[in-house]
């Protein structure tokens, strides 16, 4: 880089940090304060030395829509939309109320709920499951779907793909990398024991040789965990591949868990499920249809959901439980406030039909396309990539390997400050359409896009 063109750019970064730090003044500050009490690593994940002045998270004081207002009074449009939870917008009339109506009643959590057995139905009619339990997180619901997969096939092995996410527990923070030559699973962090690792097998997603390596362990494995479309790469979309592990599986006697933290009742109200024409043995949920209060479904076939409970019975003849249990609790799971949310979402859904999805489905391609094609008129190394309502941001390899990788993050991340700075919140690369933003809210998205890059 010229020596003019390094004193433009370090210009440039002081006085855009001097307006962000004017513009959210109130936000640094309180980072600032809680920083001693409150050890967090959302805050930190955004750390970076040359942006240390503006390296501090939004603080929110109020959201409704798709609207989001700071501390220090700026609104914003929010594409985060709760990593994802938020499928209608914040705060909907139609949640809040059932919310409402349920604190009214009382928050009573030692008795089993009025109305878990209707969110049950309600998850089963959509997703053609036919059981499910319910916990508070997706990590939970993943980790209760690992725990039912090896208790049913008496096998401990699992195996799982490279860059797929399925929460916080030890058992699937793991990763493939190349170490002195050889590919090794690792653990992702300190702290995860290493032992995890011998249960564990890390695949390629989209690979047929992935598939081959499942034959060899087939008579091991319990479960194939998948996260159907990876929010880390969203133009990965595998049918074929996902309909050819179902038939291994499926012949190998191994669990098939669908990870839909994501793509539940996003994509399609039955899911990557019903979106591919896949039926897996289990799947787990959590985000969307908790309507923004915690929750995790784990459900599928009854010979998998009955090691929760060992089975159907029924009063007045000698039926009893019998199939074989595993452990399974949680002292908020149920938990009143996330079902009354939970059965206005489901309820919500099942009114609308999938038109719900496929016109959100379609304003998200829209909105890829007309930002695609004003990155191909310029020749910007950059595209939208899309599935269903979550969209994410990719620059194309060339880019990336013509700079080195600090100064390609610094580049990422002033895109996004500056996106924060003209009032849009995005999830690092990407976001997700909810069906509270208006057309003038996309406009805004593509237009401030394109002013920032
Ligand atoms: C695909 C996937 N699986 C599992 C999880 C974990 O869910 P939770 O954060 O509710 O524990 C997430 C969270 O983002 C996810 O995206």
């Amino acid at each position: 880089m010229t020596s003019q063109l390094q004193t433009q750019n370090d210009q440039y970064l002081k006085e855009f940090i001097q307006h962000y730090n004017q513009r959210t003044k109130t936000s640094k500050e309180i980072s600032q304060k809680i920083r001693p009490f409150l050890a967090d690593n959302k805050a930190s994940s955004l750390f970076s030395l040359p942006l240390k002045e503006i390296s501090y998270p939004i603080v929110g004081k109020r959201s409704s829509g798709c609207k989001l207002w700071d501390v220090d009074g700026n609104e914003y449009i929010d594409f985060i939309m709760g990593y994802g939870v938020n499928l209608f917008g914040h705060n909907p009339p139609f949640i809040k109320q059932a919310i409402e109506e349920q604190l009214e009643q009382g928050i009573h959590l030692g008795v089993q709920s009025e109305i878990v057995g209707e969110v049950a139905e309600l998850i089963c009619e959509l997703t053609q499951m036919e059981r499910v339990a319910f916990s508070n997180t997706g990590t939970e619901a993943i980790m209760t779907a690992i725990r039912i997969a090896r208790t049913v096939t008496n096998r401990n092995k699992i195996a799982l793909f490279s860059e797929s996410y399925h929460g916080h527990f030890d058992g699937t923070l793991v990763e493939a990398q190349v170490v002195n030559g050889t590919l090794k699973t690792i653990p992702m962090a300190p702290g995860i024991p290493p032992n995890i690792l011998k249960d564990v097998l890390v695949l390629e997603y989209g690979n047929p040789q992935s598939l081959d390596i499942i034959k060899n362990h087939q008579s091991e494995l319990a479960a194939v965990l998948v996260e159907p479309v990876q929010t880390s790469n969203l133009s990965l979309q595998p049918k074929e591949f996902l309909q050819q592990l179902r038939q291994l599986t499926k012949d190998g006697g191994i669990a098939l868990i669908f990870d839909e933290m994501v793509s539940g009742f996003r994509i399609h109200p039955g899911g990557a499920q019903a979106w591919f024409g896949i039926e897996a043995d289990l799947a787990t949920y959590g985000k969307v249809v908790g309507g923004g209060m915690p929750i995790g479904v784990i459900a599928g076939k009854a010979i998998y959901m009955d090691a929760i409970d060992g089975g159907m019975w029924n009063y007045g003849d000698d039926s009893y439980p019998q199939a074989k249990r595993t452990f399974f609790a949680g002292t908020y799971c149920k938990h009143p406030l996330a079902m009354a949310a939970a059965r206005s979402v489901l309820k919500h859904l099942k009114n609308y039909g999938f038109s719900l999805q496929q016109e959100l489905n379609r304003r998200t391609s829209d909105l890829a396309a007309e930002l695609n094609s004003y990155f191909e008129a310029r020749k910007l190394p950059i595209k939208i990539e899309y599935f269903g309502s979550i969209f994410g941001f990719t620059t194309s390899p060339s880019f990336s390997t013509s700079e080195d990788s600090a100064s390609s993050n610094l580049r990422q991340l002033l895109v996004y400050y500056n996106l924060l700075y003209k009032g849009i919140l995005l999830r690092g690369n990407g976001g997700f359409l909810s069906t509270a933003h208006t057309d003038e809210d996309i406009k805004s998205l593509i237009q401030t896009v394109q002013d920032s890059l």
